[in-house]
């Protein structure tokens, strides 16, 4: 199959290209580049573009003739949504209207949108699954819901048979260490305690150590980026293989296992063998106690079952692509 994949050069991007490569599909990956890395893509064809530029888009349409998209060309950092919305309402929900319009123009029917465990915001239960009530608590995971919404009512007139994937927390890298996680600034929790570990950036701060937990600090979800990017195969194959009618649905990706942040700490010191300096801190704003999925709507609806998603392989596959790259992918 042909698939276009906009934020192909991304982290959880650049993966599922890797996966539709490796199961015999041709990929073009459409990345602006300001946050994603050329370096990166592994796809057939590469095409760079700011996904609202619509005769761009058209063009890179045209000539690649895709059969299905993968979207996950967006802004992704919840502090920078705080501080500024109207950048991720027209990058995130004004960028993928164009990209639907133009899909729509030519008739592209399986589409899969990367959606984000921030559509919960606080859930009153945990595990968390897809019908619980969505209530974003930043503008981020509004912006996410505000697409699903968008698909929900466009998939009927336009034809499309969607799927949105809210992610719990993406985290390793490539077994085969090819592609990584490289963030600037980084704000993710393994990573920091990776470059604490290393010396590289003093110590990391806790945020936060009073939650409503066993140990007080944040539990969450981590699911290996490889285990994701399956499961974005597993959807696309899926939905090109059903008839012309539309429809959206969204699925949790998540391993269904929490751990606390004291508990990934301890886990990158045995892992590294090393100390991992750290002080406590303030909460951060915007965090929720505890964010943990059910997925057994993937398990069933498409057989998907996460093979790395435990911690040390996600520590493991993360550090060995920090450990090659100190600097990321401008060594
Ligand atoms: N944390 C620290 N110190 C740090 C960084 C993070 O204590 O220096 C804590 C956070 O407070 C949180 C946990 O580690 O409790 C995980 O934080 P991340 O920033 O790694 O991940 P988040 O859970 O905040 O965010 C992830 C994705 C978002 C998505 C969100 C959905 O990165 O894109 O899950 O809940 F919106």
């Amino acid at each position: 199959m042909k698939v276009l994949v906009t934020g192909g050069a991304g982290y959880i991007g650049s993966h599922v290209v890797k996966a539709l490569r490796d199961a015999g599909h041709r990929t073009a990956a459409y990345d602006s580049l300001i946050r994603g890395h050329r370096k990166a893509v592994l796809a057939e064809e590469f095409h760079q573009g700011e996904l609202a530029d619509r005769d761009r888009l058209r063009e890179v349409i045209a000539s690649f003739r895709p059969e299905a998209a993968i979207h996950l060309a967006a802004l992704t950092s919840v502090p920078e949504s705080v501080a500024q919305p109207s950048l991720y309402y027209r990058q995130n929900v004004e960028a993928s209207l164009t990209l639907l319009e133009e899909l729509a123009r030519v008739g592209v029917g399986p589409f899969v949108f990367s959606s984000s465990a921030a559509v919960y915001g606080t859930p009153e239960r945990v595990p968390v699954a897809e019908d619980a009530t969505p209530r974003p608590i930043n503008p981020y995971g509004e912006t996410k819901l505000a697409v699903e919404r968008m698909l929900h009512w466009m998939a009927g007139p336009h034809g499309f048979r969607a799927v949105s994937l809210r992610y719990f927390n993406a985290s390793g890298c490539d077994p085969a260490g090819e592609i990584g996680e490289d963030h600037d600034p980084e704000t993710h929790l393994i990573p920091l305690v990776y470059l604490a570990a290393a010396g590289r950036r003093g110590q990391l701060t806790v945020y936060g150590d009073d939650y409503d937990t066993p140990d007080g600090t944040c539990v969450r979800d981590y699911v290996h980026v490889g285990d994701l990017a399956h499961a974005h195969v597993l959807a696309v194959e899926k939905l090109a293989g059903l008839g012309n009618g539309g429809f959206h649905e969204v699925l949790n990706l998540g391993a269904e296992r929490g751990y606390s942040v004291l508990e990934v700490i301890r886990a990158v010191e045995k892992v590294l063998g090393r100390p991992v300096p750290y002080e406590i801190g303030p909460r951060r704003p915007g965090d929720a106690a505890v964010l943990v999925a059910s997925s057994a709507k993937a398990r069933a609806e498409l057989g998907w079952r996460p093979t790395r998603s435990d911690l040390e392989t996600i520590i493991r596959t993360g550090w060995a692509w920090h450990e090659k790259h100190p600097h990321g992918y401008d060594d």
